[in-house]
């Protein structure tokens, strides 16, 4: 493929991406908004949000890892920004990680979920709530193509990845304004409030593309 017909494969291809999140999106809102009206999402709608990006990342040849490219210099993840609602809330992103990264246990104040393209995500959930003391782990689960994990607000995981993995993380709230969310720190023993959120890259279509946070 010539130089020419790659950049005009790599447009048609963000273009179809584009028009592809924004109906599962559009979807997406509708079953959150029912939620919403309804005093809450509960487990039979994040489930089905899951469902809904399942479908999404079955076309993976639009998520390719040349468009999603993982953070130079060494462990960590780029968190690439697909949609995100004017007011904040309700934000898709595909998280691209080269090689290996982890979170320690942690709540999101929202739901969310977590659906596999590529690679590896161990999964692994918890006894308690964030502030209730050490948690310990009761399963785990593996996300990866063609499987994915649904959360609210109040549920505590980790996640462990070896190598590199390419996942959607969708949530009922855009990562920079998830404030105050709490992860166990298990060298002090206590839970903590995580301090930042970094590696956020715009990839919207329209909108300029870098690292925003
Ligand atoms: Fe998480």
């Amino acid at each position: 493929m010539s130089a020419t017909d790659a950049v005009a494969a790599a447009d048609t291809r963000a273009r179809r991406r584009a028009a592809e999140v924004a109906d599962a999106m559009d979807d997406i809102a509708k079953m959150d908004a029912h939620g919403r009206e309804h005093g809450g999402i509960d487990r039979t709608g994040v489930d089905r949000i899951k469902e809904r990006l399942l479908e999404l990342a079955a076309l993976e040849e639009l998520f390719p890892v040349e468009d999603f490219p993982p953070p130079g210099g060494g462990r960590g993840s780029a968190n690439y920004r697909l949609f995100q609602q004017d007011d904040g809330s309700l934000a898709l992103y595909v998280q691209s990680v080269g090689d290996g990264t982890s979170a320690p246990p942690h709540e999101h104040t929202t739901w969310a979920v977590i659906v596999g393209m590529r690679g590896q995500e161990l999964n692994r959930f918890y006894d308690r709530c964030a502030g209730e003391g050490e948690p310990h782990a009761v399963r785990d689960e593996m996300v990866e193509c063609g499987t994915g994990v649904a959360m609210l607000g109040q549920d505590v995981h980790s996640i462990h990845i070896e190598g590199a993995s390419t996942n959607f993380h969708c949530y009922g709230l855009a990562m920079e304004h998830m404030t105050g969310r709490r992860y166990w720190n298990a060298a002090a023993g206590e839970w903590r409030i995580f301090s930042d959120v970094t590696n956020i890259v715009e990839a919207r279509l329209g909108h300029r593309a870098g690292v925003v946070a």
